[in-house]
């Protein structure tokens, strides 16, 4: 009786909600897309960063050369997904954060003129923010499933430039057949958490 969400609202985001492997046919839409970033924009990020940069994979010529970059095991359900999105972090973020941390515009020179500094501020930000696009895509009633077994560097190459670092791909749509493994246990509240 803790949470305030809707109780179906916790089982489609979390409780319910499973990786999938397996995918219908059905389309993912522009609109679908739109609407998830649309609402996971707003996931927080440090100084408003938002450093996540999304790559939707549509036609099969770029499908095609996505393939190969797969680990072999994630390759089959990356072929037959109704979308596959490459999430990257943008390492020159700094530039939009005139605009976009306004209250202190002076922060792109003060905190994030040198690029290490960045990379890593990236990394963590774009991560949390492909966390929330993740729980967005459940929000929009779809499955993803989530990918880091593939070659970065080939992908980046490939779809992306020096600039930009990949951080997983995801196969989105409507799971289709034997979609997920049986659940995996998760550590419990005190194997997590302690109190100081
Ligand atoms: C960042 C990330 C990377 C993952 N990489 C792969 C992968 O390369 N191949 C794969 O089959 N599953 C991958 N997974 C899927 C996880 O194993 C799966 O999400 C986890 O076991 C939870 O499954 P559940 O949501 O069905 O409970 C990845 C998941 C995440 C979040």
């Amino acid at each position: 009786m803790s949470l305030v969400l809707d109780p179906a609202a916790q089982d489609l985001l979390f409780r319910e909600a499973r990786t999938a492997n397996t995918f219908t046919d059905e389309p993912v839409t522009e609109e679908q897309v739109q609407a998830i970033h649309d609402l996971v924009k707003y996931g927080p990020t440090a100084f408003n960063q938002s450093p996540l940069r999304i790559v939707l994979v549509r036609s099969a010529e770029a499908r095609e050369r996505l393939i190969p970059h797969m680990a072999e095991g994630n390759r089959a359900k990356t072929a037959s997904a109704p979308l596959v999105a490459i999430l990257a972090a943008d390492n020159e973020f700094h530039e939009d954060l005139p605009k976009l941390f306004p209250h202190f515009p002076q922060a792109k020179d003060v905190f994030f003129a040198e690029r290490p500094v960045r990379e890593q501020a990236a990394a963590l930000n774009a991560a949390l923010q492909a966390a929330y696009f993740i729980v967005g895509v459940r929000a929009a009633g779809l499955a993803a499933g989530p990918m880091t077994g593939f070659d970065f560097a080939g992908v980046q190459k490939e779809f992306l430039d020096d600039d930009h670092t990949p951080l997983m791909i995801v196969n989105i749509g409507k799971p289709g057949e034997d979609a997920s493994y049986q659940r995996s246990p998760r550590p419990a509240y005190d194997e997590v958490v302690t109190t100081v």
